[in-house]
């Protein structure tokens, strides 16, 4: 029988967002296509599901590159009917506004926001026909509400977040379950790790957890189409919002 195939973009190590769902996404039986810029990461990340009986492939993809996102999509269905497919690409821009160079505010928008209309087009292209499958994005605090500093990041993943719901509301009557993640909050994953160098993260429950995480996603991928939701947001007990 051919498995269906879940497709995670923006993956980087196995301790972070990406490599948690792809993770995640394999235990529930799908064959997980990895995609990402880095191939030792994503190497890394299937190696790992492999070695726990799981089902994973690699694809190099640049989220802004039109040609690498439909080759992407194509490369899944080729394996077998695309189920989930996730958009995670991202990395944090912050930046004093005054002194920000035109082009990084435009790279900030072409991985946040651009990105993501580039992976829903293919994505929806390939599942509408079968008026089934499930179209996630992962959201910030950025998402919901600007910041000092954040200029750039918040024009891009807010733009998304808009982008999401109309897609939410035009396929939804057609069978697809487009729905988004705020992660309101630093994550505790190799991107905090990298950020604190030799320091011991002081108080992990101040962080957001990989695992509860990559729970969510799965929760909303397998909810019931006459039970279905739009938008999680998710925080730590500990944060003040
Ligand atoms: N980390 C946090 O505290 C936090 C908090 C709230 C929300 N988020 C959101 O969570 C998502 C990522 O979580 P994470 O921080 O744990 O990182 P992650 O999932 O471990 O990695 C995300 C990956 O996205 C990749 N990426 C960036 N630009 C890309 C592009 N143009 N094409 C393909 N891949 C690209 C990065 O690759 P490179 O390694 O090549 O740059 C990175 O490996 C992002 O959407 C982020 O906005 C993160």
């Amino acid at each position: 029988m051919t498995t269906s195939t879940a497709v995670i973009l923006g993956v980087g190590p196995l301790d972070g967002l990406g490599g948690a769902l792809c993770e995640r996404a394999a235990q529930g039986g799908l064959h997980v296509v990895a995609a990402g810029r880095t191939p030792d990461a994503l190497d890394a990340v299937t190696l790992a599901i492999k070695n726990n009986g799981g089902q994973a492939s690699t694809f190099v993809t640049d989220a802004t590159q039109e040609t690498d996102v439909n080759a992407l999509i194509a490369h899944c269905e080729s394996i077998g009917p695309l189920e989930l497919c996730i958009y995670n690409a991202g990395n944090n821009f912050p930046g004093s506004f005054l002194q920000m160079e035109a082009d990084y505010f435009e790279r900030a928008w072409r991985v946040g926001c651009f990105g993501g209309f580039l992976f829903a087009r293919a994505a929806l292209r390939t599942m509408t026909p079968r008026a089934t499958g499930t179209l996630l994005f992962t959201g910030a605090s950025a998402s919901l509400r600007g910041k000092p500093g954040f200029a750039a990041f918040t024009a891009a993943k807010a733009g998304l977040r808009t982008m999401v719901q109309s897609l939410a509301k035009e396929y939804g009557a057609q069978g697809i379950h487009v729905a988004q993640v705020m992660i309101d909050g630093g994550i505790n994953g190799a991107r905090l790790r990298e950020r604190l160098g030799d320091q011991p993260v002081e108080n992990p429950d101040a962080f957001v957890g990989l695992s509860g995480l990559a729970d969510l996603y799965l929760f909303l991928h397998h909810q019931p189409r006459n039970a279905w939701t739009h938008e999680l947001d998710v925080r730590t007990h500990l944060e003040n919002f």
